[in-house]
């Protein structure tokens, strides 16, 4: 079926005012059933729906009429009447260009005749009023307009009356969602987007609504920009290029974009002369841990950052803003999705791009208020509600501090469930709580990139645990250093790294001299890797080791 020739449409209507009737009316004069006692009302198939005689879940029917010499084929999405299952009932409009809208002709508008209006009319939808039960002793048709035209704005003169029980009028219903109701209108998810060297941004699309063709102009809801589509295809799973995408396809599309940020995923792509609404889409990618990145040496900081835009430019998640520290100087911050995203990045640089990169330790947002009212205390995960999806799963939802599980949390989880377990989280919002900043000092100078943001209560255990993983991770040097965990000047936790006994070099005294030369390159192969902070070599990965509780 040529799109031209399909009319996607649904009724709506409040409780009991006749959809279902009204639906299989129309199954029936479309040939599509013949109704007998038995089988009335054949789109509410549910049990409890026959057994209560309402519409709980969607149905869909597809009809062949034909009108003025074509053929047509009309997709009916039924939808429930009762207000529990509204969800239901915006699912079916967003797949719908139309709207029959069925008010009885003795009760008038209705609560949810009210609420399913909005419904399609916020989603932009052809609503044909219809008014059924004329048959009826005291239907008031008239009046019924009336109150169309004064709540809804829709003139009267649109309104079909009907009687869905005996027919009367039904073909009519027909006829105006052929005329009235719009084609199908192209629409497409971008679900995934990435960057091809000589074609520019390829987008994942999946399309949920008319078809879209080589040549044709399209744009995105999001930045409004329009392209011309190049090519196009299907991934079965490598590209094959096919002559367009249809509703319900799911393919690949280049549409001359030179930036993954013009496909943005979750972004609606249109016909540039028909635009629609955005497709809901998904929350936008929302980075929740930040960690700084910075040269290891400010001599590479240029190459740093064209490796940082590359692979950003195939992960558009990432945001990246400049930021620069005392000790390690230029650099940037960087925010991931989780703490795996960051490794991965960070390892990407390392192994694509052959980047050196000191990374500090990952924070997640807070909204600060400089005051001592911070007075919320709870600090413990609350259960929100727990559903057993059968007898050998649960499924446990929590609000925790964003702060306790990204680090290890799902590491932790994993190995104590023998890899059964698993975990996925959204952002539930701030909320308050008794936080206080922690400073890590090495021999008295505060080390900035492991300053943390700890809760009260474990500004103790945190402390002692990071100066001990601290001890550990900092080879011995020339001379002491003490390592401190402080809260403003007061110090709450201490470990010393003792000196070298001796000079590494002593063993060699009287040695050859290429072993001793071996020895010094091995060393300053080994600097390379540190990070100086005052007069103390950090190596490179101290800082994300640290916070890991292995
Ligand atoms: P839900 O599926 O629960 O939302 O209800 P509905 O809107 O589908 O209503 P349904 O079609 O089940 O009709 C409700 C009642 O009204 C039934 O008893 C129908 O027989 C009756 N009815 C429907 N259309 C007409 C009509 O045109 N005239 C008369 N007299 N009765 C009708």
């Amino acid at each position: 079926f040529p799109v031209e020739r399909i009319r996607n449409f649904s009724i709506i209507a409040h409780i009991d005012h006749g959809k279902s009737t009204l639906a299989d009316r129309l199954l029936e004069i479309t040939g599509a059933i013949v109704t007998t006692e038995k089988n009335k009302q054949v789109l509410d198939k549910l049990q409890v729906e026959r057994e209560r005689g309402i519409t709980v879940k969607a149905q869909t029917a597809s009809l062949f009429y034909t009108h003025k010499g074509h053929r047509y084929l009309l997709n009916l999405i039924d939808t429930p009447g009762h207000v529990d299952f509204s969800y239901e009932v915006s699912r079916s409009i967003s797949a719908c260009q139309g709207v029959l809208l069925i008010v009885d002709a003795n009760q008038g508008i209705q609560a949810q005749t009210v609420a399913n209006f909005y419904l399609a009319f916020e989603a932009g939808l052809t609503i044909i009023p219809v008014i059924n039960k004329i048959d009826l002793k005291n239907a008031d048709p008239e009046r019924v307009e009336a109150q169309i035209e004064k709540v809804f704005d829709i003139p009267r003169e649109e309104c079909i009356r009907i009687s869905a029980k005996l027919g009367t009028n039904v073909d009519r219903v027909l006829q105006e969602v052929v005329e009235r109701v719009p084609d199908d209108v192209f629409k497409a998810l971008v679900f995934d987007s990435g960057f091809d060297h000589y074609r520019g941004v390829v987008a994942n699309v999946a399309v949920f609504g008319g078809r879209v063709r080589k040549g044709d102009r399209i744009a995105s809801a999001f930045l409004g920009k329009s392209y011309e589509v190049q090519e196009l295809g299907l991934l079965r799973p490598h590209e094959q290029p096919t002559d367009g995408l249809y509703a319900g396809q799911v393919g690949y599309m280049v549409a001359g974009m030179k930036d993954v940020k013009e496909a943005q995923i979750g972004d609606t792509l249109y016909h540039q002369q028909h635009p629609v609404d955005a497709l809901p889409g998904f929350k936008p990618a929302k980075a929740m841990v930040f960690a700084g990145m910075y040269p290891m040496d400010q001599s590479e900081y240029t190459g740093l950052r064209s490796a940082i835009d590359k692979l950003t430019l195939n992960d558009s998640s990432v945001t990246v803003q400049k930021d620069s520290s005392m000790a390690l100087g230029a650099g940037w911050r960087l925010g991931f999705l989780g703490l795996l995203h960051m490794e991965v990045f960070n390892q990407r640089l390392e192994q694509e791009y052959n980047a050196n990169v000191v990374v500090t330790a990952p924070t997640v947002p807070y909204k600060a208020r400089l005051s001592s009212a911070r007075l919320i205390k709870n600090r413990r995960a609350t259960q929100e509600n727990m559903l057993y999806i059968d007898e050998h799963r649960v499924m446990m939802k929590y609000i925790f501090p964003l702060n306790e599980i990204v680090v290890d949390f799902y590491d932790l989880l994993k190995s104590l469930s023998s890899g059964y377990a698993s975990f996925d989280y959204e952002n539930a919002g701030y909320q308050a709580a008794d936080l206080i900043k922690m400073d890590i000092l090495l021999n008295g100078k505060s080390v900035e990139e492991l300053t943390m943001i700890v809760h009260r209560q474990r500004a103790y255990s945190m402390g002692k645990a990071m100066c001990e993983r601290l001890k550990g991770s900092i080879p011995r040097q020339m001379f002491e250093i003490a390592v401190q965990a402080a809260i403003g000047s007061k110090v709450i936790a201490r470990e010393t790294i003792k000196p070298f006994r001796k000079n590494v070099l002593a063993k060699c005294y009287g040695g050859d001299i290429t072993r001793k030369l071996k020895l010094l390159k091995r060393q300053a192969e080994g600097k390379k890797k540190m990070r100086r902070i005052g007069n103390i070599d950090v190596p490179k990965d101290a800082f994300i080791n640290v916070l890991k509780r292995t």
